[in-house]
């Protein structure tokens, strides 16, 4: 990965600094069937050759939806009296990609598929129309467009050449925190349609919940536009290369807001999707659920079952989050380098230098198996420490030096090359708290009584007004899944993040609020592990009705 640019780079044109960064362009091509399902759903088929209609691909990658689009234009014109203009045609359709030798492949491909109908002349005069070699996000895109419809790149914010980034962030007020390049997309396509025009994009499902796809929920949640559709095609493959997010195509046109029909599979038939969407008839198909209650601002969506996510608002409204009441949520100390920073006990430096440590692998099987692991701990109580006063831990660091320059954290501070990129905080460590690892099918919550401090894929919780058993028998009783599984989107297998912000939304009763005899049973049922007692006690404690309980498996 290159993204270190030379300074000057900010002259040079903006399109060589992309070709200049060797990081993935997220290039991942949508299959056939899938660009199919999005065009017919979208209505492009009928409206194509009327002449309000044109149609923006902002990352066209080798042409995979602009060669059905021409496909269906031509098969379209030869049905149609009303003769359009080659300049009218020439106007229809416009693809942005970066990638040169992309759209050399997309160029012949779409001259190809045009000679259906086209003379050569008039087939390579559309394409050098439609096509443009330019970053769409900061292209200047003439007019309006009825429909944009594509898959935008995937491109972490690490991977953008950063006076790229930096420009992105100032036109596109969307793009916050650590939003990916795709949320850039999805803005600069909503500010491109015209009244009515509908945007469909398949794309990673995280935007939804996380984060960084706040400000995006927010702009869509504006009045501006409504989310006609959303497909979840969780568990399939719709690209031609496995990726590691699930995706999701969403279609949003520029219209009051009104309904969202959330569609369960694929094989739903997107003609009756199009025609239950433009009509606002009921779905006829048990695939398609009519939902009111999707987008609330900047609030991830909750698309699930919508009887479960009535029972999370509920509880939300009854009862506060952790933190409100009292409860901390921490993550582990990320190094930078564990190879060199995670160290057994035997390795010679001073003593004070070594926290003990507990990592996701140590509680793997769902108890503590300490690995008898340390971490080296470069800081004290005021900040990051003097190596001269460690003659020991200043050789050990000394002699991987290199590897520890290289870090981001170093080349930031060269004289502090030496430091994690977290503060490991001993006294922390010393804290009784519940530990959970960051990834898992199953949401774990393990037991610490205060010895040792979490590495970085470990979240951890600790308190000073709840019992952490007690606790530890709420979170496992399902409370804990309920709330993870309605905030966090899945990663690879199906696989839960058991991120901080998903963790903050679970919601618990004041322990002060809570009768002894019930503390005292979820005291029990923590420390016995009695599965039976903690869930008959939280179903009491969040007064969980019996179509509650079935509905969410509590
Ligand atoms: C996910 S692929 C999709 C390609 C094609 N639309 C499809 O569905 O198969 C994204 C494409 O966007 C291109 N790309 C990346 N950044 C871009 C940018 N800033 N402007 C235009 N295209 C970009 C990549 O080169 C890649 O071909």
């Amino acid at each position: 990965m290159n993204n270190q640019l030379p300074l000057d780079a900010f002259d040079a044109p903006l399109i060589e600094l992309w070709h200049a960064s060797e990081s993935d362009k997220g290039e991942i091509f949508t299959k056939n069937q899938i660009v199919h399902f999005m065009i017919a759903a979208s209505g492009i088929p009928h409206a194509i050759t009327a002449r309000k209609t044109r149609i923006l691909e902002p990352s066209c990658g080798q042409g995979e939806f602009l060669i059905h689009l021409a496909k269906i234009l031509c098969d379209e014109l030869k049905k149609t009296s009303d003769k359009l203009s080659l300049t009218e045609l020439g106007q229809k359709i416009v693809g942005y990609e970066i990638s040169d030798s992309n759209l050399r492949v997309a160029r012949e491909k779409l001259k190809k598929v045009l000679s259906d109908h086209f003379s050569e002349n008039d087939s390579n005069y559309l394409v050098e129309s439609w096509l443009r070699h330019e970053d769409f996000l900061l292209a200047e895109c003439e007019g309006q467009f009825s429909h944009v419809i594509g898959n935008p790149p995937y491109i972490r914010v690490e991977n953008i050449p950063k006076p790229i980034l930096s420009l992105y962030r100032q036109k596109f007020p969307t793009m916050s925190d650590r939003a990916d390049i795709y949320i850039g997309f999805f803005e600069k396509g909503l500010q491109s349609l015209a009244p009515g025009g509908k945007l469909s994009f398949i794309c990673t499902d995280r935007w939804i919940k996380n984060q960084y796809g706040r400000k995006l929920r927010a702009l869509i949640d504006s009045g501006r536009f409504n989310v006609d559709y959303y497909l979840d095609l969780f568990g399939k493959d719709p690209f031609h290369r496995k990726v590691l997010t699930y995706p999701a195509i969403t279609q949003i046109s520029r219209n009051q807001k009104s309904r969202t029909l959330v569609v369960q599979s694929d094989s739903a038939c997107p003609i009756e999707l199009f025609n239950t969407i433009e009509t606002k008839t009921k779905p006829k198909s048990d695939l398609i659920n009519a939902r009111e209650d999707i987008g609330n601002g900047e609030s991830p969506w909750l698309l699930g079952n919508s009887s479960e996510t009535a029972v999370v608002q509920r509880l939300e409204r009854q009862f506060p989050s952790l933190e409100e009441a009292g409860c901390k949520i921490f993550i582990g100390a990320a190094t930078g380098n564990n190879k060199v920073f995670v160290v057994d006990e035997d390795v010679d430096i001073e003593f004070d230098r070594k926290v003990p440590l507990v990592t996701a692998k140590d509680i793997r099987t769902g108890a503590i198996v300490e690995g008898g692991q340390f971490l080296i701990n470069t800081y004290d109580e005021d900040g990051v420490v003097d190596l001269d006063d460690y003659p020991k831990l200043k050789k050990y660091l000394t002699k991987h030096k290199d590897a520890l320059s290289s870090r981001h954290v170093a080349k930031t501070q060269p004289q502090r090359w030496y430091k994690t990129i977290d503060r490991v905080y001993p006294e922390r460590a010393k804290r009784e708290k519940l530990l959970i690892p960051d990834i898992k099918s199953n949401l774990t919550v393990i037991h610490e009584n205060g010895r040792l401090h979490p590495n970085n894929s470990l979240y951890y919780i600790c308190s000073d007004t709840w019992d952490l058993r007690a606790l530890q028998a709420v979170l496992l009783a399902g409370i804990g899944r309920l709330f993870i599984e309605t905030y966090s989107t899945k990663v690879a297998n199906g696989f839960l993040r058991f991120q901080s912000q998903h963790l903050r939304r679970i919601c618990i009763p004041h322990w002060e609020n809570l009768h002894a005899s019930v503390r005292d049973e979820l005291i029990k049922a923590g420390e016995t592990n009695n599965h039976t007692l903690a869930v008959s006690v939280v179903k009491d404690l969040y007064n969980i009705t019996d179509s509650e309980s079935e509905l969410i498996g509590i």
